[in-house]
């Protein structure tokens, strides 16, 4: 990119980072790495970087826009107010505003979030997701008898694995209700109860808004932890110790076959489209030894952190950090927001 942009960089208030990395521990720098590297990498190259750390107060985020008039608000909010589906509205703040932003728009963010929603809508279109039951809080336990166990307990809305352990699989209705109402009880949201897919995890990262591009095929290896355990676990995800212990690491998926790999792509791009998203994403997928391929969610916003799954896999693709990062830029520059159809 060869024009110097003025960047408004969203965060939660808590993970502005530091200027330098120096004193803190891999755990630690781990909180707000990838608010570090989006800034470090965005001013190296030349542009003018804010930070704006976020909790609750939409008067900081005006001012900043009105004040400072930004080209491009860079968006890595995943919650406002402490409330996780939240973020989709301050987006839609911004497009109110008629404020530039990177990522997903309101609407695929509303759809997207919503997991049950989500698979409502993909298998209107035909896009294979595992058979599902939702148990929402506060109503009485009804076992459904459509759904084959084992099965997977999951929050309807939560993510980052947020209340998944191998717990959340369950062979019987003694077990099943029980995680329910773990889930009920620890995050507070609707539970949502899948088929359990055994088999490999896969991710697929995309950009674009109207015309898509697929980063390579990724995979997570579980290591150590072998084939029973193979999911991706709030630990697997996040512990830094336990991933090292276990081996557990994520790469290009090896072996698919050129006819699988086109299969799971233009499965990411249909639903990519379905769920109205636009900016970049992360479809997470599991893959059956018998080669069927179910999509278990779409990730809007997916981290963007240096080294990461999202950022290593489009590296992989020939896109390095700061390429990748002025794609999801020149994406939301190009984004045809509604009130741009208006402008005069
Ligand atoms: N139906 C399922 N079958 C097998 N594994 C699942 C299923 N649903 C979720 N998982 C495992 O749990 C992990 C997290 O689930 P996911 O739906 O992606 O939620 P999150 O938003 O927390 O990432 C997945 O990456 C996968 O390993
Ligand atoms: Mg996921």
């Amino acid at each position: 990119m060869k024009r110097k942009l003025r960047i408004l960089v969203l965060m939660h208030e808590s993970l502005v980072p530091p200027d330098d990395l120096s004193g803190y521990s891999d755990q630690e720098i781990n909180e707000w790495k990838t608010e570090y590297d989006v800034m470090a990498f965005l001013e190296n190259a030349g542009h003018e970087v804010r930070a704006l750390g976020l909790y609750d107060n939409l008067a900081d985020l005006r001012h900043a826009i009105r004040d400072w008039r930004p080209d491009i608000a860079f968006n890595l909010l995943q919650e406002f107010q402490g409330i996780i589906t939240y973020d989709q509205h301050i987006v839609a703040y911004l497009e109110l505003m008629r404020q530039p932003y990177t990522g997903c728009n309101p609407r695929g963010m509303m759809i997207s979030r919503d997991k049950v929603l989500s698979k409502q809508v993909l298998s209107y279109h035909r896009i294979p997701t595992p058979s599902f039951a939702l148990f929402r809080r506060g109503r009485r336990f009804k076992p459904s008898a459509r759904l084959t166990y084992p099965l997977f307990v999951k929050s309807a809305t939560e993510d980052a694995s947020l209340g998944i352990a191998q717990a959340s699989i369950v062979e019987d209705e003694v077990r099943l209700r029980e995680r329910v109402e773990f889930i009920h009880d620890h995050t507070r949201t609707d539970a949502l109860v899948e088929e359990f897919i055994a088999g490999r995890e896969l991710y697929v990262g995309i950009c674009g808004n109207q015309r898509l591009t697929t980063l390579p095929v990724w995979e997570m290896s579980f290591g150590s932890l072998g084939e029973t355990a193979a999911i991706a676990t709030r630990k697997v995800k996040w512990d830094l110790g336990y991933q090292q212990k276990h081996g557990i690491r994520t790469g290009p998926a090896r072996g698919l076959g050129p006819a699988a790999e086109q299969a799971i792509i233009r499965l990411s791009k249909r639903a990519y489209r379905a769920l109205y998203m636009s900016g970049y994403a992360r479809m997470d997928f599991r893959m059956r030894p018998d080669g069927g391929v179910y999509l278990l969610e779409a990730n809007c916003n997916p981290n963007l952190s240096y080294g990461e799954d999202f950022a290593e896999s489009a590296a992989h693709g020939g896109h390095a950090y700061e390429k990748l990062l002025h794609r999801i830029i020149r994406l939301g520059l190009d984004y045809e927001a509604e009130w741009r159809t208006f402008e005069a």
